[in-house]
């Protein structure tokens, strides 16, 4: 029933893709459809519909998550009369056309990240679904994710005291025959950019919401394979970086720090950051949440011919709720449509996220630090 939320009793969601993250939401959307979504004691009833190029693609998908209603055109999704919510799931530089169709024909509009791989289009996309006076999300998991989520909570509650740094450690080995990921991510045209593009949108997100607003970036890249290969073996041209280390500036003064990489053997659950401050420390990752306290920090000696003593042992291990970060969010997101209230993180965020990966970029390119007021005008100035 299209009526632009707010007295909405059934909403329904057209998801763009059929590939692995269009999977993600799909399921979400499916268990909310089977759930129902409460919004303030009343039952809203959810029923999702996918779009796909291939015929067969959409077909398996739609039976996996029992989705009713499929297409292989987009505009027919996109225009259709009774889809009341637009969720794109495809490649990077099929967002901005898509959802800009969406915001004319009057949709809510949520997106994977990044919103757009140009700035110029994701500040054309708020402002289009601002006069349009349509609700617009970014998926931004890591808000959700357990780990972070707590570190958030605890963060908030005075936990760590005044911040002094944040550290982000990412990566894996995606071989250079690139089987465990699409190929696409490594193309400059469908993705546009490598690894600052794909996992700086989620790394500057979580930290601005974490630890407040970004100065300015200084960035180092570096391409592993000038060559990789498709899973069929066909070689194709590198054009994006594989590994990226970014030192962040933040304006109260928090020193971050980030690297990132395709190219690494990982041990740990990645990502995996560490937050330290006055009276106390965080690590986390996904699903796992660590705390030192000031007063119980082993005192330590650098002795660089000792073993050293200190070990995990001395943080304590907090219970998570393990929940589904995306099905969090788009429940979330839906809510705020049906109250007729706005959900964060939104396309604000994500246009302050791109101008950020586009200092990281110039930063790369000029060798030398970057500030965020360097790139056009903030949005807005908070966080
Ligand atoms: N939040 C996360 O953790 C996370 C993780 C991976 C990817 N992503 C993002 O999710 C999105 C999708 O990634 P994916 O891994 O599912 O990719 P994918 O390549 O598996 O799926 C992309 C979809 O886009 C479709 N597509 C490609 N070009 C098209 C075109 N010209 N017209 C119509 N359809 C087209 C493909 O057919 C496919 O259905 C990307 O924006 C990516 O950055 C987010």
């Amino acid at each position: 029933m299209r009526n632009n939320g707010r007295q909405a009793d059934s909403l329904t969601v057209a998801v763009l893709g059929t590939g692995p993250m269009a999977g993600i939401h799909l399921a979400a959307w499916a268990e909310l459809r089977d759930r129902g979504l409460q919004v303030d004691g009343r039952r809203v009833s959810i029923e999702p519909a996918v779009y796909g190029r291939d015929t067969e693609k959409v077909r398996a998908i739609a039976a996996q998550h029992r989705v009713a209603r499929t297409s292989t055109r987009l505009e027919e999704l996109i225009d259709a009369s009774d889809v009341d919510v637009v969720d794109n799931c495809l490649v990077n530089s099929e967002h901005f056309g898509p959802l800009m169709r969406a915001i004319d024909s009057g949709k809510h509009v949520f997106t994977e990240k990044p919103l757009t791989i140009d700035l110029g289009e994701a500040e054309r996309l708020l402002a289009a679904a601002r006069k349009a006076g349509v609700q617009h999300g970014v998926i931004q998991n890591m808000r959700f994710n357990p780990g972070p989520r707590k570190a958030g909570q605890l963060i908030e509650e005075g936990f760590v005291g005044r911040v002094f740094s944040a550290d982000v450690l990412f990566g894996y080995m995606v071989p250079q025959t690139v089987v465990n990921r699409p190929t696409w991510f490594y193309k400059k045209e469908e993705a546009g950019g490598g690894i600052i593009e794909d996992m700086m949108a989620h790394f500057f997100d979580l930290l601005r919401y974490l630890v407040g607003p970004i100065d300015a970036v200084y960035a180092a890249t570096g391409i592993a394979w000038d060559t990789r290969r498709e899973p069929d073996g066909t070689p194709f041209t590198v054009e994006v970086e594989d590994l990226a280390s970014v030192s962040i500036r933040f304006g109260n003064g928090v020193i971050g720090n980030c690297f990132a990489s395709w190219v690494r053997r990982k041990h740990e659950e990645v990502p995996e950051f560490q937050i330290d401050g006055e009276d106390g420390s965080l690590l986390f990752s996904f699903n796992s949440l660590r705390t030192q306290k000031q007063a119980e920090t082993p005192l330590f000696r650098f002795d660089a011919r000792q073993v050293q003593a200190e070990s995990l042992a001395d943080w304590h291990t907090v219970d998570l709720e393990l929940r589904d970060p995306f099905g969090l969010q788009l429940e979330q997101f839906l809510g705020g449509i049906v109250r007729g209230r706005p959900t964060t993180p939104d396309w604000e965020d994500a246009v302050i996220n791109q101008r950020l990966i586009k200092a990281a970029y110039l930063s790369a390119t000029e060798r030398r630090e970057v500030r965020l007021e360097e790139i056009g005008s903030a949005v807005r100035t908070a966080a």
